[in-house]
């Protein structure tokens, strides 16, 4: 293979997807490919895909369709769909877009160099079965230079009865302490200053793994994690997602307080704020358990941000149980909230089930959620006018180039006046000028000594 060769990715879905789009991209660079920021200069291109709604998957099918087209004129063009559709779809996928040479799981991305190899010798390659996922040993390549994810515990053990992330993402393994310990250490010697943990359930974190303490508890938990990563140098803020409302715990809660570089945002999706859907959901706690986890949180840190995930219209839900969740949005009151209408998903139970509920009324609960979201957002983020609030800077405004952005400790995007080359990858404090519902904008109030 030549040099001059380009790869592009489209990347759709959620933070693990990003993730592995960084690691097979550095896979691709190692085998000498180059990016090309405008996919139709590209000689391979990858699709890293999302099935969690259906909208998400037939967007895939969208772009796909425009590339394989062009794959009939320059038939050296390399196709190539990853991640959660690949997974879902598998031989299928070839049937539907023949022009495809390879359709890789998530669970694949560190091999990509391996199938890509196949791939070049003339085969068309599908790569779906469950494995082990091996130790990643790639070199990632990072869209931003200060803030990086890290993998924790890959797929999941739930069983919601509306969700595909299991049957796509495989069960859980664990990276072991160490790893990830190792990996946050270069990051923080390239200069990184944020580490995001990742797990679609990183409340099961080392659940998977051997080793209990004197007490009979399991050794490896997402808090001994924290404690176990938390002196890493150069690595100034750590996060996590997402949080399960059935495993939080209160020693995470105290950890959280008690390790200043642990920041104040928890992002915990609740689904549903009725009883008896989250029970059909099979999420395995109460909204009240759900309100006593927010209500702990708040005790020990009375500021902390609070971010959630939620749906509208599963199966059977009426009028009242849907009010159920507005009441819970109304009485939490959350910095954000990640709000989708039930989608119907192959293979997953409730997709089956008769009750399902009309597309116009899901289409008018979400509307009155998000109005309630926001207004709800609106006023929480009254609490930062004014203040003075810690911000890494990561990047410039796009919007507006003599502006740099960055996020609070809580995770408010937040803009000001400033020079990019200056001011990248520093933690600064920001006197709060303007609030808006999910983002700020405030002024520098000290210049940091050389970064
Ligand atoms: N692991 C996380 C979230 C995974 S998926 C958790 O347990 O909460 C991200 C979000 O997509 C979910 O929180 C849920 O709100 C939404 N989602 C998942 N399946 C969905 C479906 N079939 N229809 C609509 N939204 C869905
Ligand atoms: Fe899906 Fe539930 Fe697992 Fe989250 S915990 S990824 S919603 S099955
Ligand atoms: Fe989508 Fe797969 Fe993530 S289905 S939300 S990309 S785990």
């Amino acid at each position: 293979m030549t040099a001059s060769r380009k790869y592009h990715i489209t990347t759709f879905g959620c933070q693990m997807n990003k993730a592995d789009s960084e690691r097979m991209a550095g896979v691709l660079e190692d085998m000498g490919l180059q990016w090309s920021e405008d996919p139709n200069g590209a000689d391979v291109i990858l699709y890293n895909t999302c099935t969690i709604r259906d909208n998400a998957e037939q967007k895939v099918y969208s772009y796909l369709g425009k590339q394989a087209k062009r794959k009939h004129q320059q038939p050296d063009l390399t196709l190539i769909v990853a991640g959660c559709v690949a997974q879902q779809e598998g031989e299928q996928l070839l049937r539907r877009v023949p022009e495809l040479d390879l359709v890789m799981g998530p669970q694949h991305a560190n091999r990509l160099g391996d199938l890509l190899e196949q791939v070049f010798e003339g085969n068309q390659v599908v790569a779906t079965e469950a494995i082990h996922i091996v130790e990643d040993i790639t070199k990632p390549r990072r869209d931003s230079k200060v803030t990086a994810w890290v993998n924790v515990i890959y797929g999941c053990n739930e069983r919601c009865t509306y969700c595909v992330v299991p049957s796509v993402r495989g069960v859980e393994q664990s990276r072991t302490p160490e790893a990830i310990r190792a990996e946050m250490e270069v990051l923080g010697r390239q200069g990184y200053k944020e580490v995001t943990l990742l797990g679609q359930n990183i409340d099961a974190y080392g659940r998977d793994l051997p080793g209990s303490t004197p007490e009979g508890r399991n050794k490896h938990t997402l808090t001994d994690l924290l404690y176990f990563v938390h002196d890493v140098p150069g690595i100034d803020l750590i996060r996590f997602a997402t949080s399960h409302p059935r495993y939080f715990t209160e020693r995470l809660i105290r950890a959280c307080h008690e390790l200043p570089k642990v920041c104040e945002h928890f992002h915990i999706p609740f689904q549903s704020g009725d009883n008896e859907v989250l029970k059909a959901m099979a999420r395995g706690y109460t909204q009240e358990k759900y309100r006593r986890i927010i209500a702990k949180i708040r005790e020990y840190m009375p500021d902390a941000s609070i971010s959630a995930d939620a749906i509208v219209g599963f199966p059977g839900e009426t009028e009242a149980q849907f009010e159920n969740t507005l009441k819970l949005v109304e009485d939490i009151g959350f910095d954000q909230l990640n709000t989708a209408a039930y989608s119907p998903r192959p293979g997953t139970p409730a997709a089956l089930w008769e009750n399902q509920v009309s597309e116009e009324a899901k289409r008018d609960r979400l509307q009155r959620l998000n109005r309630l979201v926001e207004v709800k957002a609106a006023e929480r983020t009254q609490r930062y006018a004014n203040r003075i609030e810690e911000v890494l800077v990561e990047d410039r405004n796009p919007k507006n180039p003599s502006q740099v952005m960055g996020r609070t400790r809580g995770n408010r995007l937040t803009f000001f006046e400033g020079n990019i080359e200056e001011l990248k990858g520093a933690i600064v404090k920001v006197k709060v000028s303007e609030v808006r519902a999910f983002s700020l904008t405030g002024e520098l109030l000290d210049v940091p000594a050389l970064v």
